[in-house]
């Protein structure tokens, strides 16, 4: 058995890469990541001997990166992407070329070449914001930022190349995810690393927007699941059952890291802000998946990791020249 996961060397993508070659002995991974600011070879630097793991460095846009790629493969799992909403809003054109035309890219040579199974990684974030109730797969789509927009593209190209060509797809649409190697620009390794250095946090508008929180590696071994046990053209959606105020998240972090509340600062708020994310994951707890760590031990094991490894997280942070630009361009004037 030979897997191609695109994005690996991402946040979930790593976390996935490290889970198969321990959990699956006689199975080989592919991994084709264009190495973009998010993509980081020190996520699996572990796993870089292992002879049955094989790093291409390349762009899913690319046809022929894509056909090296996926030579000889029975699976793929496209987690390769531009993820970030607050980068989405500065700039959308990225996101349109790796969530949408990157997906055509490897759904074509799926087809072309005859995968067994295609797993595109969506997000609940397809779906819009959601006051009261949850989604469920047949909720109606209705992204309402540039990112969520592009998510959605790459997700109803997949069902298409299922609808049209039979190609076996399977989407997922997960929420939040957090844990360890998550990228120094998300709510929770952002508030981690700046309360580490008693740095504000900045918390947009009331704080009271809310998240359903899923530890990394609860999700990476629902898509395993779903690679051996999902029906292809379905969707599933995979949820942590953890929602969250981000205040409430925000405190959790300090009272771990022993830091105080002064460090939290309301800032301006990010526009078009989804108030709430919410899933129905009935479909996938019928098939036999459900989620096994509870928010408080991942928010622990999460921050315990940050702490224990600085080396991970520092040099991003201090000599990533594309971080800080990042910092200020976002937070500069906020935190003024
Ligand atoms: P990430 O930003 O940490 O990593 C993205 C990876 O994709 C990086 O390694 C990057 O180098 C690679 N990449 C980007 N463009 C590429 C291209 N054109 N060709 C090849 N590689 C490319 O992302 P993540 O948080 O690990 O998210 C992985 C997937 O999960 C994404 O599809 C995202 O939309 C989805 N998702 C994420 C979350 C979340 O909370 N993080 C929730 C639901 C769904
Ligand atoms: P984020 O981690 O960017 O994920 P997403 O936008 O995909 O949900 O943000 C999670 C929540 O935290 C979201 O409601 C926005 C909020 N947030 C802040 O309040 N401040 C920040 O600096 C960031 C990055 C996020």
């Amino acid at each position: 058995m030979r897997i191609l996961v695109t994005g690996g060397c991402g946040f979930i993508g790593s976390n996935f890469v490290r889970l198969i070659l321990s959990e699956r002995p006689d199975w080989e991974v592919v991994n084709l990541d264009k190495l973009t600011y998010a993509g980081r070879l020190e996520n699996l630097q572990d796993m870089a001997d292992n002879p049955r793991y094989r790093f291409i460095h390349g762009d899913i846009c690319d046809p022929q990166a894509v056909a090296e790629a996926m030579r000889g493969c029975q699976f793929a799992v496209n987690f390769a992407a531009e993820t970030h909403v607050d980068r989405s809003l500065l700039g959308a054109s990225h996101f349109i070329d790796t969530d949408v035309k990157g997906v055509l890219v490897l759904l074509e040579e799926a087809r072309r070449v005859g995968l067994a199974r295609f797993i595109q990684i969506s997000t609940d974030e397809v779906y819009g914001s959601i006051e009261q109730g949850s989604f469920t797969e047949e909720s109606v789509l209705n992204p309402r930022n540039p990112y969520a927009a592009s998510k959605a593209g790459g997700d109803r190209m997949a069902y298409a190349y299922w609808a049209t060509y039979g190609v076996p797809v399977i989407i997922t649409r997960a929420s939040n995810n957090y844990g360890p190697y998550q990228y120094p620009e998300k709510l929770i390794p952002l508030f981690v690393t700046n309360a580490l250095r008693d740095e504000p946090l900045p918390l947009y508008g009331d704080g009271r927007n809310v998240r359903d929180w899923l530890f990394v590696e609860d999700h990476c071994r629902a898509l395993l699941f779903l690679l051996e046990h999902g029906q292809p053209g379905e969707v599933y959606n995979i949820a942590g059952g953890n929602e969250r105020e981000n205040i409430e998240v925000t405190r959790a972090v300090l009272r771990l890291l022993g830091k105080p509340e002064s460090l939290i600062r309301f800032v301006a708020d990010r526009p078009g802000h989804d108030r709430r994310y919410s899933l129905d994951a009935s479909k996938l707890h019928r098939l036999g998946w459900q989620p096994q760590v509870p928010f408080e031990v991942g928010l622990e094991r999460t921050v315990r990791w940050y702490v224990d490894n600085r080396w991970w997280w520092e040099p991003i942070k201090d000599h990533d020249g594309e971080f800080r630009r990042y910092y200020e361009l976002q937070y500069g004037a906020r935190l003024a």
